[in-house]
């Protein structure tokens, strides 16, 4: 099992399989992009099924998530998610995606055996659209959440991130939104993970903000902190239910106590924490030729170094030096 000296035990597994996006979110990366990770430093297929298959069949994890950058324009997606769909005992599978192919891929997806996706969605407005994203794409992501609710990929969740001047009006419409078309709903902080280093804390919408900006329409009921467990997200009833939205206060009251995830990047490194500043290189074990046992003997001795949080409300806070395309969310 993949546990820490802090009691915690990581179950749900995050694989980025690509740096590469194909928008420009202003809160992630810089107009030109970044530099991209060469061929052979990405993982392949069959390397990123095995090393999926030692964490679901020997250490413990029950959730594999795929990530990006953008994880629909990883070519071998499809069947990355048919392999991980085949192990016993089958993990839960989702994608978290920009939307943005997902018309074209949803039900080859979910024939795969993909169990949910995630759609990032900050905005209603088209225009608003192009100045988060610098990309005229948002007819591609309304038909790709329409797609992934006709496969089946259901229930669809929405992630919405909110900007000072940019967006930040629309959260009441944005949820009223979901709740007509039966998606969940859930707002995250703004954290510091741009490349660019943008981020300023006295700007950032915080989660109270938030719920006063929803309350000004809805009514919304605290979910019992019980039913968070590992969640990031506090999620409240809205209207009384059975509707529901979720807020992630990575920053203002973050969840490192509760955290069970490890995460794999695209090049191969584990990471134990989103804000961890050091890496454990499983590629070089891997194409140096260690056995499973060896490699799991890796992975665990990654996790146990887990820190007892990140708060980046801290003094002490450094940002790690991938940004968060690079990780993967
Ligand atoms: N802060 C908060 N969320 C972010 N995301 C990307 N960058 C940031 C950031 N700096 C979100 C995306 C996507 C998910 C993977 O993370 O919008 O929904
Ligand atoms: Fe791409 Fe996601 Fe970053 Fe936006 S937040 S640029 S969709 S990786």
């Amino acid at each position: 099992m993949l546990l820490d000296t802090y009691g915690r035990q990581a179950v749900d597994l995050r694989v980025s399989l690509t740096d590469r996006c194909n928008l420009r979110c202003t809160y992630c990366m810089p107009e030109e992009g970044l530099q991209w990770l060469a061929k052979p430093e990405l993982l392949t297929d069959e390397e990123i099924v095995r090393l999926v298959s030692i964490a679901v069949r020997d250490l413990g994890v029950r959730e594999v998530r795929f990530t990006g950058g953008e994880p629909m324009l990883r070519p071998g997606l499809v069947a990355i998610v048919e392999a991980c769909a085949a192990l016993t005992p089958r993990p839960e599978l989702s994608v978290t995606t920009n939307g943005i192919g997902l018309a074209r891929t949803a039900a080859a997806l979910r024939q795969a055996g993909l169990d949910r996706v995630n759609v990032s969605l900050d905005t209603l407005d088209p225009d608003t659209f192009h100045i988060l994203t610098r990309r005229h794409r948002h007819q591609d992501v309304l038909a790709g959440l329409a797609a992934a609710e006709r496969a089946g990929l259901t229930p669809v969740k929405l992630n919405a991130v909110l900007m000072r001047g940019v967006n930040d009006h629309e959260a009441a419409d944005l949820l009223g939104w979901c709740l007509e078309r039966g998606y969940e709903l859930r707002f995250i902080e703004q954290m510091p993970l741009d490349a660019q280093h943008g981020w300023d804390r006295s700007r950032m919408i915080t989660a109270e903000e938030i719920l006063d900006r929803l309350r000004e329409r809805f009514t919304l009921t605290a979910e019992p902190s019980a039913a968070r467990g590992a969640a990031p997200a506090e999620r409240w009833l809205v209207d009384g239910g059975p509707g529901r939205v979720g807020v992630i206060a990575s920053v203002t009251r973050p969840f490192c106590r509760a955290c069970d995830r490890t995460r794999l990047t695209a090049d191969g490194q584990i990471r134990n924490c989103l804000f961890a500043t050091e890496e454990t290189d499983l590629r070089a074990a891997l194409r140096g030729g260690a056995d499973d046992a060896a490699i799991g003997e890796l992975w665990r001795t990654a996790m146990w170094g887990k820190k007892a949080g990140a708060g980046i409300d801290d003094p002490e806070f450094l940002q790690p030096d991938r940004p968060m395309s690079a990780i993967g969310g």
